[in-house]
């Protein structure tokens, strides 16, 4: 029996969804413990592309079973989206998800307030508007939505309507029509109802299974710097994607965590506003943007492109105690003829490897580089470590000495068996 963890390390969209589907070969359960809708996890599989944003990647596993923790806030319209999806694709999803019965719901509600607050607001951190932060607000002002909540419709109900009544009564929905908001709803109930069957007690079930010997695989979302706590506040999401997340957001102790892998991409990438030391403005910025296609798989925003940043990468490391990482798109760099990374940050004159001592003034930092000579051949049928460019073994040594944290997984392309571990 083991339990592992995937983690982002960087502002998420690291290719997390390919290793978890990697990892869950022999797996009996991938649970999720935080964020919703906003994250999007693609895994390649043949010519399909699959794209999940709530239920955990294992469900492409015929004998996977899924867990949504409850440090997620779930929203029931696009779970039923994603289930039909999988269903038209023939992915068996009765019996292969459980929510858990304390899991926040997002609401139609929900969502107008974020579209509000980044429409109409100062307060604009570029979100994904799916209604992630007002449904954390709520769950911390102990006001929220739970899952148990849509097993009994009608206060269900009444709980919506007087949580609508605050929301206009409190200025919260500015430029939002409140005849839409209730239509959405109708929508709402109706999602209700299908995945009402689905919600039930996920701690007993988790807890029974790995005393079963069944291996358990948790999939994070996001990022280490989109972390509420940890991350480049304010422009981060409103939950905690590091590793600490895990106990909270599926009451599974962090010490039942037999191997901890983050998930970086061999370079850098970031959605929405926020500092990004590291971003990129010129050809090779465009280059990572074109050859990575780097573009959101929730929104479809252009990801800003960056150089791979070693202190943010080893802060990662720390904060999250990754025992192992699995470097993607590796393959992305395979054209550059020269490769930089960041091993230090310069601030008013002075240079600083620490990242927390700049972070709320992470806008005003200058990367200073190393300059790596590039591979400049194809990675992408390599089937062992050994049958890569030396330049390219080169570079993972270089990025796992910054990281001081071994990389035992490299990606190099979408697909399911373009991977390399050793
Ligand atoms: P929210 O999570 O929708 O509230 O968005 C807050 C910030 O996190 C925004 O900058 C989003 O672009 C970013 N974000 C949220 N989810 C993801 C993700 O899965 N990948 C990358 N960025 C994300």
């Amino acid at each position: 029996m083991a339990i592992t963890s995937v983690i982002g390390g960087q502002w998420g969209d690291e290719g997390k969804g390919k290793i978890v589907d990697f990892l869950s070969e022999n797996v009996g359960i991938v649970a999720r413990y935080q964020g919703g809708a906003n994250a999007g996890h693609t895994v390649y599989i043949g010519e399909q592309k699959i794209v999940l944003h709530q239920i955990p990647s294992g469900i492409l596993r015929q004998d996977c079973i899924t867990i949504m923790g409850n440090g997620m806030v779930l929203d029931p319209v696009g779970l039923v989206d994603e289930m039909n999806m999988l269903n038209n694709l023939n992915i068996e999803t009765k019996n292969r998800i459980h929510i858990a019965l304390n899991t926040s719901i997002v609401t139609p509600i929900h969502k107008a307030i974020d579209r509000a607050s980044e429409t109409a607001t100062n307060n604009r951190i570029g979100t994904t508007c799916k209604g992630i932060g007002p449904t954390y607000v709520d769950k911390y002002n102990r006001v929220g939505i739970r899952a148990f909540d849509l097993l009994n419709i009608k206060s269900l109900k009444e709980k919506i309507t007087a949580r609508l009544k605050v929301a206009e009564n409190n200025n919260e929905l500015i430029g939002i029509s409140i005849s839409s908001i209730k239509l959405e709803l109708e929508e709402f109930y109706k999602a209700v109802t299908q995945i009402a069957p689905y919600v039930k007690d996920t701690f007993t079930l988790l807890h029974e299974q790995i005393k079963n010997g069944v291996n358990v695989l948790v999939e994070g979302a996001q990022g280490t710097l989109l972390d509420i706590d940890h991350g480049t506040y304010p422009f981060v999401t409103s939950s905690n994607p590091t590793s600490g997340g895990i106990t909270t957001g599926l009451g599974l102790p962090i010490s039942k965590i037999d191997r901890n892998i983050g998930i970086i991409k061999a370079y850098t990438t970031r959605v929405g506003k926020g500092p990004f030391p590291t971003e990129l403005f010129d050809d090779d910025g465009k280059q990572l943007s074109n050859i990575g296609n780097e573009f959101g798989a929730t929104t479809g925003r252009p990801r800003r492109c960056g150089w791979f940043d070693g202190i943010a990468a080893k802060y990662s490391c720390q904060i999250n105690g990754f025992t192992e990482v699995a470097l993607t798109k590796l393959d992305i760099l395979d054209t550059f003829e020269e490769i930089k990374v960041c091993v230090e940050y310069e601030i008013n004159g002075k240079t600083t490897k620490s990242l927390p001592s700049v972070m709320h003034r992470l806008d005003e930092v200058k990367p200073i580089y190393e300059t790596i000579p590039g591979w400049n051949k194809p990675t992408c049928e390599v089937e062992h470590f050994n049958e890569l460019p030396l330049r390219a073994k080169e570079y993972i040594g270089y990025l796992s000495d910054l990281m001081e944290t071994p990389i035992k997984i490299i990606s190099i392309g979408p697909e399911r068996n373009q991977i390399i571990s050793r």
